[in-house]
């Protein structure tokens, strides 16, 4: 292996495997031999289906528990008190340990907000969790969060360049907190932008690492999914080459408010605060 992710921002590794939309037996080969290629830190949620399977994965990978960095999501329909602490108990069981960083997966509604934080926290006090943290979270809502729970550990969101994320960063970045960049390749979409592919021919790289190093060298940490063995390797291999100052900005300012690719209705007005 060329280069291993020991960066990491918040004590998160700094790139990781996402795991939507796997299941059944492709989700735990995918997951071993990302282990096996030098992944420490993957990404799963209640919502994908696939905790089991990750577990499993995690379970005869041959690599110590400790060693790996695992981070699952509480499903929305799990957010009210009388089902918060149970699925989590369910997540644990299935993964095979306490996680190492457990998140609110979409914001309940603003009222509930401050009582989905607590039963985050209590999660993590009763050692079901290392750490928390939320996802999908506009900047006032992680003001919120993290002045609720002044250990939130990231704000797990839709990051890459078609997506004008900068007020959201620099929200975060006032916390001290990292972002979590999920779809960081736009799901394939950014592949096709010239920005990039010049950027990409310069350095004699595919479009992918260019994107994947210009979130990491911004302090986002990168989950990108793939079932792909050559693409699971170059999407590692992004910390061994810089892009300078001009084409960071030149990236950067490819997006637009509207380039996101997840837009749930229970966001619907909700993305602009
Ligand atoms: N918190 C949330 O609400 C939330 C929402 C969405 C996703 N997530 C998490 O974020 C993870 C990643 O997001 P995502 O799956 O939506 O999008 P993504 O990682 O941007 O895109 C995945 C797609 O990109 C392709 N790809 C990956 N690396 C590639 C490479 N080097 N070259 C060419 N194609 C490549 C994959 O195809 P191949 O398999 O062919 O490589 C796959 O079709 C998810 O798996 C999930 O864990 C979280």
């Amino acid at each position: 292996m060329k280069s291993r992710p020991v960066l990491e921002f918040n004590g998160i590794p700094a790139l990781g495997l996402g795991t939507y939309p796997l299941s059944g037996l492709d989700c735990t080969d995918t997951v071993k031999m990302a282990v096996a290629l030098g992944y420490r830190h993957i990404d799963t949620a209640q919502m994908y289906g696939n905790e089991r399977e990750v577990g499993a994965a995690l379970k005869t990978c041959g690599i110590a528990r400790d060693q790996l960095f695992v981070t699952t999501k509480v499903d929305p329909s799990n957010n009210g008190k009388a089902r918060f602490s149970d699925s989590v108990k369910r997540s644990i069981d299935d993964l095979g340990g306490p996680a190492d960083l457990l998140l609110i997966h979409w914001p309940p509604p603003d009222a509930e907000i401050d009582a989905t934080l607590d039963l985050l926290k209590a999660e993590q006090l009763a050692g079901r969790t290392r750490r928390i943290g939320v996802s999908n979270f506009t900047s006032r809502m992680l003001r919120q969060a993290a002045a609720r729970l002044p250990d939130v550990a990231c704000n797990q969101v839709e990051f890459h360049p078609l997506l004008d994320q900068r007020g959201l960063k620099q929200a975060a970045d006032e916390l001290g907190l990292p972002l979590v960049a999920y779809s960081p390749v736009a799901r394939g979409r950014c592949f096709q932008n010239a920005v990039i592919r010049a950027i990409a021919e310069k350095h004699k790289r595919p479009p992918s690492e260019i994107v994947l190093r210009w979130i990491v060298q911004q302090g986002v940490v990168a989950i990108p999914m793939t079932t792909k063995r050559d693409h699971a390797v170059s999407n590692l291999n992004i910390f061994d080459f810089e892009l300078n100052a001009e084409e960071m900005s030149a990236i950067s300012g490819i997006g637009s408010a509207s380039g996101r690719t997840i837009n749930p209705s229970w966001m619907s007005g909700r993305w602009h605060d």
